[in-house]
């Protein structure tokens, strides 16, 4: 198959980027978004021209690192697809795609299509665990144990908790979000985390800390849009964000009645 391609090169935070056209010839219907942009890196390559910087590591839609907006959509036009996963008989032969990074405040650009998604690490420390980003795990900060990731292609999983495991850190719901809000990721990961945590003075406060430490990072509010359940790769649902909203009412009232 073969593609014209746009895709949004920044040197750095303060520079000034631009989209910039590429052609990619003889791709197979099976190839990712990210073999498209390793075939433009090996042409770059051969001109001894710049790549293209991405995030990538397992290419198995378990890690999140893959954060691309294509065609305008993070992780792309095809439903609960990570941009890794992404496959180019999706799109009509000899179309245009376009890839972009992640935008948001709280993700700035580092380089091309790479962002900086450490803000949603923070929020993950504020609940205790620090994400392991080749491998997609879980380390406990003050046990050190680790928790491994959920294997690809359990979306739409009628199990809550199991759900709520698949979330890959990737931040498209906030890339998704008009108010750049990380309420799905954080709403996930409270549930997640909780679900393994047997005190309840613990699990109070992890959800304050962790909201607390998503309205530092300067994530935005959530106005109930949606977008974020429907780009989230794994299908996680607004239900989610009404549990942690209902959690951390109570935590606070109970943090107020023992003042
Ligand atoms: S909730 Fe979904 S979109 Fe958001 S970080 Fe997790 S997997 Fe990605
Ligand atoms: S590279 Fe896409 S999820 Fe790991």
């Amino acid at each position: 198959m073969n593609f014209k391609v746009k895709i949004w090169k920044q040197k750095h935070i303060d520079a000034d980027g631009q989209l910039v056209d590429f052609e990619v010839d003889d791709l197979s219907e099976s190839a990712s978004t990210l073999d498209l942009l390793d075939k433009i890196n090996e042409t770059q390559k051969e001109k001894n021209e710049e790549p293209v910087a991405f995030d990538h590591a397992c290419r198995k839609a378990n890690c999140g690192q893959c954060s691309l907006v294509i065609n305008g959509i993070p992780h792309g036009p095809e439903p609960l697809t990570a941009s890794c996963q992404m496959t180019m008989d999706y799109f009509k032969n000899g179309s245009t795609i376009t890839i972009e990074p992640f935008r948001a405040k709280a993700l700035p650009i580092i380089q091309d299509l790479k962002v900086d998604r450490s803000a949603i690490t923070r929020i993950l420390g504020a609940g205790g665990f620090m994400h392991v980003p080749s491998t997609g795990g879980f380390i406990n900060k003050d046990s050190g144990s680790y928790l491994p990731p959920i294997p690809a292609g359990i979306a739409g999983s009628t199990d809550f908790r199991f759900n709520a495991s698949s979330c890959i850190n990737c931040a498209a719901c906030v890339a998704a979000c008009k108010n750049s809000s990380a309420m799905l990721y954080t709403s996930v990961k409270v549930f997640q985390l909780n679900s393994l945590e047997t005190e309840e003075s613990e699990k109070e406060k992890r959800v304050i800390n962790m909201l607390t430490s998503m309205d530092e990072e300067g994530f935005g509010n959530c106005s109930n849009y949606g977008e974020c359940e429907a780009v989230c790769p794994k299908g996680l649902s607004l239900n989610f964000i009404s549990e942690m909203n209902r959690e951390y009412a109570k935590a606070s009232l109970k943090q107020v009645f023992r003042k």
